[in-house]
């Protein structure tokens, strides 16, 4: 919708409500918090801190009672690969536009090199500067509607130059960022900024593998903190809102993210009339040989993919008389290297 239009609708429904619900706040803003909130808990697990982070931004922005001057928003997520940094933005985005694309995402490394800084600010015509193919700079998804905030990632953003950094805090401090070759001015008044960093995450990996344990959430912190300033200048830090260290993925969470591959899995087979089921001791094989604490959920991906989602397509393209409806059901196979699919009927 036109912002035109959202803000024609906003003040009609403000007029007409606005006597009604003297103690209801209206906002211009029109995402449920709850709903948002709901939905990315059922699909994100294990980052309690930062699902925190995320709810209280929601309220400050619907509020709509935080400075004007600057961006909605500017938060900072560090950790390792493949804990739900970047997922938690592309839910956000699904939240709110109903399109997991719908964010500018900036890829830093990309900006890494001198020839590329200047694309920040005066972007050569037709530069893509992310390997997800979101260009450089989209002035609709950064800037949002009236009723919808814009939503900007920078991704691996320790790897910005200086150029690139004092671009930042051009953006940090007044929202707004001026196109050298155009008229073009972008506006960031209106967005969710983010950017993710992997600084830190490497030391209190080896920390704790000295240690054997667990990691002790105050370390985290000074470690944290001790490279930020490394990498940083202190105008840069001060300008952050949250900075927010996602956690490791536990097993617990693992488990749940191999349940939803399998949901996932199953609301495809289930066109052709079939299902699939893992015994336990399938689904601790793919912990086992796929979860590497250092590389979070994408060897578990990768993992799920070859012990079972290789499998299941191979049992679908063999030719098979039954046209009831069977699960293919997983269990470690005799030398415990594989998974071994049957086919067996439902309810069995
Ligand atoms: N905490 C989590 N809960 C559920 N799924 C997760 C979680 N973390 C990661 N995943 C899954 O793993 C995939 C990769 O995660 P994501 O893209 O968020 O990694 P990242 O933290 O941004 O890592 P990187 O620093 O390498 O970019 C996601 O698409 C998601 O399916
Ligand atoms: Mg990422």
């Amino acid at each position: 919708m036109s912002f035109i239009s959202d803000k024609l609708n906003y003040y009609e429904k403000e007029n007409k409500e606005g006597a009604a619900v003297k103690n209801k706040m209206i906002s211009r803003f029109t995402f449920d918090i709850e709903t948002i909130m709901m939905t990315m808990n059922k699909r994100i697990f294990g980052q309690d801190k930062a699902m925190n982070a995320i709810e209280n931004m929601l309220k400050l922005i619907k509020a709509d009672i935080a400075d004007h001057e600057r961006p909605l928003y500017i938060g900072l997520f560090l950790g390792p690969t493949g804990v739900g940094k970047t997922e938690i933005v592309r839910l956000l985005a699904e939240a709110i536009y109903g399109d997991r694309d719908k964010f500018c995402r900036i890829d830093m490394n990309t900006l890494a090199s001198e020839h590329y800084s200047a694309a920040l600010t005066g972007a050569p015509p037709g530069y893509v500067g992310s390997k997800e193919e979101t260009t450089l700079f989209d002035k609709s998804l950064i800037e949002g509607t009236f009723s919808k905030p814009g939503i900007v990632l920078f991704d691996e953003v320790e790897k910005a130059n200086e150029a690139v950094i004092l671009t930042l805090l051009n953006i940090f401090d007044n929202g707004r960022l001026k196109i050298t070759s155009g008229n073009t001015e972008l506006n960031f008044r209106n967005s969710i900024v983010i950017m993710t960093s992997n600084i830190g995450a490497k030391e209190i990996l080896n920390q704790s593998d000295q240690e054997g344990k667990s990691f002790n959430e105050d370390q985290t912190k000074k470690i944290i903190q001790e490279k930020l300033e490394e990498q940083f200048a202190p105008e840069f830090i001060n300008r952050i809102d949250d900075v927010i260290t996602f956690n490791w993925l536990g097993e617990h969470s693992v488990k749940l993210i191999i349940d939803q591959r399998l949901d996932h899995l199953r609301k495809k087979l289930q066109i052709h009339n079939r299902s699939v089921q893992l015994s336990d001791a399938a689904k601790n094989l793919i912990i086992e040989k796929g979860y590497d604490i250092k590389y979070g959920a994408r060897s578990l991906k990768r993992a799920f993919r070859k012990f079972v989602e290789i499998p299941v397509a191979d049992m679908l393209l063999r030719k098979s008389d039954s046209v009831d409806s069977l699960v293919f059901y997983g269990d470690i196979s005799t030398d415990e290297r594989a998974i071994t699919f049957r086919e067996v009927r439902e309810n069995q």
